[in-house]
């Protein structure tokens, strides 16, 4: 009797169990958290923005329990500070920021850790330490390898024009630093440096002014731009403004993506550029590991490489 009563409760309990077994997949997918991820970019007019949403959401993709949402701050800071507000007011899991500028949107960012919402700052920096993660390239170092190129590629002795990032940003900031650092001990002039917002229209419209302002034929040697799109925007003046000067000027850029800095390598409109990875798939490798409560590391630096008409065929050459 006893042995029977047994036999029952068993035979129950592997029907349960079984019942369960057919229904797994579904209960699988209940009991696997959903996470809702909000980016604030702080701009989409500029390819290398446009890669680094793509690089983002590629990598997202991969993974069914995280739903993106995607705000374009339109390179209006205001925006941009609104968005994380609206982000932690929505109460998303975690948000990925690529600031516009360093200090208007440090308080924003500090204020959603504060809220309990992790927040991982790509590419430019905000001040202090109030952010959950910073993923970007080493610019200081980017800026110190162009330096030591440009001092090797002009014999270590010429004047050269700088178009500048937006220096309310970190990378312009650092990209100049490193450069500085890179040329420092050679006979290399700065004689002319703006500020161009990282704007290719703004460097053409500098460099124009440059070219007018240096009219001799070796006036201008080489012209260090914190950017691709700038580097072009020189080059483009040079060649259209300046009497075919572009023949002679040097022209140096960052980005190094394959179809804008990579190809004007290839195509000899700039001597050099550096990459700069848009850290769009370890954002979404670290967001994950935040929101699994594993440990993150607090800055995770990515590398670079530089292409010149010698590598660029096999890649360029990581630094
Ligand atoms: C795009 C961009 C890049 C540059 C980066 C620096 O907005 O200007 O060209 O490398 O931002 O943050």
């Amino acid at each position: 009797m006893k042995l029977a009563r047994c036999a029952i409760i068993a035979a129950a309990i592997a029907a349960v169990a079984l019942a369960g077994c057919g229904n797994k997949e579904a209960a699988k997918t209940s009991a696997t958290k959903q996470f809702v991820i909000g980016m604030s970019q702080c701009n989409l007019g500029e390819p290398w923005r446009v890669q680094m949403n793509n690089d983002v959401k590629t990598a997202a993709a991969k993974h069914p329990e995280i739903t993106m949402l995607f705000k374009d701050a339109q390179n209006n800071t205001t925006t941009q500070q609104s968005q994380v507000k609206e982000f932690v007011d929505q109460r998303v899991n975690l948000i990925i920021i690529s600031p516009k500028e360093a200090l208007p949107l440090t308080k924003p960012v500090a204020d959603a850790v504060s809220a309990g919402i992790p927040v991982i700052v790509l590419d430019r920096k905000v001040e202090g330490d109030k952010y959950t993660c910073f993923i970007g390239g080493d610019n200081v170092k980017i800026g110190e390898e162009a330096g030591k190129f440009m001092a090797k590629l002009l014999g270590g002795k010429g004047n050269i024009v700088e178009l500048k990032g937006l220096m309310t940003s970190t990378p312009a900031a650092e990209r100049h630093d490193g450069f500085m650092k890179g040329i420092k001990g050679s006979q290399i002039k700065i004689i002319y440096a703006v500020d161009c917002q990282w704007l290719e229209p703004n460097a053409r419209r500098e460099m124009a002014s440059a070219l007018s302002r240096f009219p001799g034929p070796k006036d201008i040697d080489a012209v260090y731009a914190h950017n691709d799109p700038s580097a072009h925007g020189a080059y483009t003046a040079a060649k259209l403004e300046g009497n075919g000067r572009e023949k002679t000027i040097k022209f140096i850029g960052i980005d190094a993506l394959p179809h804008e800095g990579v190809a004007y390598v290839r195509d000899g409109i700039l001597t050099a550029t550096f990459q700069y990875p848009t850290g769009g798939a370890e954002a979404i490798e670290t967001a994950l590991k935040i929101l699994n409560g594993e440990k993150a590391p607090k800055n995770v630096t990515l590398g670079t490489r530089i292409f010149t008409k010698e590598n660029v065929g096999k890649g360029g050459e990581a630094l």
